[in-house]
């Protein structure tokens, strides 16, 4: 049986006073929409179709190959945007199933069950319901006096008494495809000209066709984006329901009402995660790690039994038993061996830093390949910029670099070489050799260590 979900995301969410289309603001890191795409989809056997129209040309860069998108080039209510899919969906599925594009909350297990529903309908249609004391502008669900539902009532258009119903449509249904597209086309127009694709209900029952309703428990599932008011909500709605699984995984979290973990950050089992961490997009962590609090990590890769204090991650790469911060930097390209150790106030980019190496205070180190055991003095700058191009600078094995050493790259400091506190090293440094001052002269060739 083919499935095939339908998304909205046409309106303009105006009560969101926003220039960014309503349905592109980000929950838990990513497009809401993205959200609804993903359980859509996963709940369906095609591939879904997103009605755009307010700020089309982003929706679809941001949906891109993960749908197919329709236009809807007037916002004409709800009925009319479901209709502009006809054209490229009559005849080729057997269900269709519709969210909104602004329900990021809506799990693939509850569309599941209605899909599983309709199945099970010889009527045409299936909806999702929910009982909640606060009404938030939902459609109102009639119900006949034998119980079965009689048809859902806008807000906008309800009686005092329809209003006071507290049975409300989530915005969820799965219909019988050539029911639906026969049904769009004898919806009338609402008093404000928009075609409610809730009206479809009324069409049902009037020619005696059952329509059953699924009862969703869970209301926060049922939360709809149109402020930011609600904005909010459905961010610790996601952020709740993120942390609670990563809990349930094996991942301590010290205080789950102040760790900001994104959509899609993986984290081995035993890691330990303090308050104010952010994880986010692309992040993958280890096993028996301790993160936080006070980290921001984002698009890194961590490995096991590593510790992160109160550092910044951007785009880097950790190997096992690292350990670093307070208060280190590592932006795009870093790379740190197995055991490397990183203190207060450095800064890594674009470079390696070999298993063992050091780098304990105050330093700068940007477009460089540094080799394993390297102690890195306080206080030492790669100087890899020239004002037009960045330079390489590569530093051997066992090197000692000592306390405010500047390397003017291009440079190559040689393995087991030694530079004096202060060095403004420009010349290449060949292996075992000591330099000094400024700019650095070589001294004297040094003695092989005694423990060699
Ligand atoms: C809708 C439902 C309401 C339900 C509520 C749940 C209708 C008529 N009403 O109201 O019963 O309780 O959702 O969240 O369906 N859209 C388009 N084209 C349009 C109009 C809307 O694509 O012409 C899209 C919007 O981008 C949005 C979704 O449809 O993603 C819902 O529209 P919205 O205006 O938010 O409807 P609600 O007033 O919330
Ligand atoms: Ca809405």
């Amino acid at each position: 049986m083919k499935i095939t979900a339908i998304l909205l995301a046409a309106g303009q969410g105006v009560r969101m006073r926003s220039d960014l289309p309503k349905v592109l603001h980000p929950v838990a890191g990513q497009a809401m929409i993205l959200h609804a795409l993903r359980a859509a989809s996963q709940a369906s056997t095609e591939k879904p179709v997103v009605i755009v129209g307010h700020g089309a040309d982003s929706v679809r860069k941001t949906v891109a190959d993960l749908a197919v998108c329709v236009l809807q080039e007037r916002q004409l209510g709800t009925g009319h945007a479901v209709q502009q899919a006809e054209r490229m969906l009559a005849g080729n599925t057997d269900l269709i199933l519709v969210t909104y594009a602004d329900m990021p909350l809506l799990r693939v297990e509850t569309l599941n069950k209605l899909v599983e529903t309709q199945r099970n309908n010889p009527g045409p249609l299936s909806l999702l319901t929910v009982i909640s004391e606060e009404p938030r502008g939902f459609g109102r669900i009639l119900r006949k006096p034998d119980g079965s539902v009689q048809a859902i009532v806008e807000e906008a258009v309800a009686t005092p008494q329809q209003l006071m119903i507290r049975e409300l449509n989530v915005g969820a249904y799965c219909f019988s495809a050539d029911w639906l597209w026969k049904t769009l086309r004898e919806i009338k127009g609402s008093p404000t000209g928009e075609y409610y694709l809730t009206d479809a209900v009324e069409v049902a029952v009037q020619a005696g066709l059952p329509v059953l309703p699924l009862i969703l428990e869970d209301l926060l599932e049922t939360i709809g984006v149109n402020t930011r008011v609600q904005l909010s909500e459905a961010e610790t709605a996601m952020r709740q329901r993120i942390n609670r699984e990563h809990m349930l995984a094996g991942v301590t979290l010290v205080d789950p009402h102040n760790t900001y973990i994104e959509t899609g950050v993986s984290i081995g089992t035993d890691t330990v995660i303090w308050p104010n961490t952010h994880l986010q997009s692309g992040t993958q962590i280890g096993e028996r790690c301790v993160i936080g609090p006070n980290s921001i990590i984002r698009a890194t890769r961590i490995g096991n039994d590593c510790k992160v204090l109160a550092s910044v991650l951007e785009g880097a790469h950790l190997e096992d038993d690292v350990n670093m911060g307070p208060f280190a930097h590592l932006r795009k390209g870093a790379h740190l061996g197995k055991g490397v150790h990183m203190g207060n106030f450095g800064e890594v980019k674009d470079s390696s830093l070999g298993a063992g190496t050091k780098m304990g205070h105050f330093s700068y180190v940007g477009n460089a390949t540094i080799g394993p055991n390297v102690n890195i003095g306080a206080g030492t700058i790669t100087c890899n910029f020239d004002g037009e191009r960045k330079h390489h600078t590569e530093i051997g094995e066992d090197v000692f670099i000592g306390s405010d050493t500047l390397l003017v790259a291009p440079i190559k400091i040689g393995d087991r070489s030694r530079t004096g506190a202060g060095a403004v090293v420009t010349k290449d440094v060949p292996d075992d050799t000591l330099v000094v001052g400024m700019p650095a002269r070589a001294i004297r060739k040094l003695e092989k260590r005694k423990d060699e």
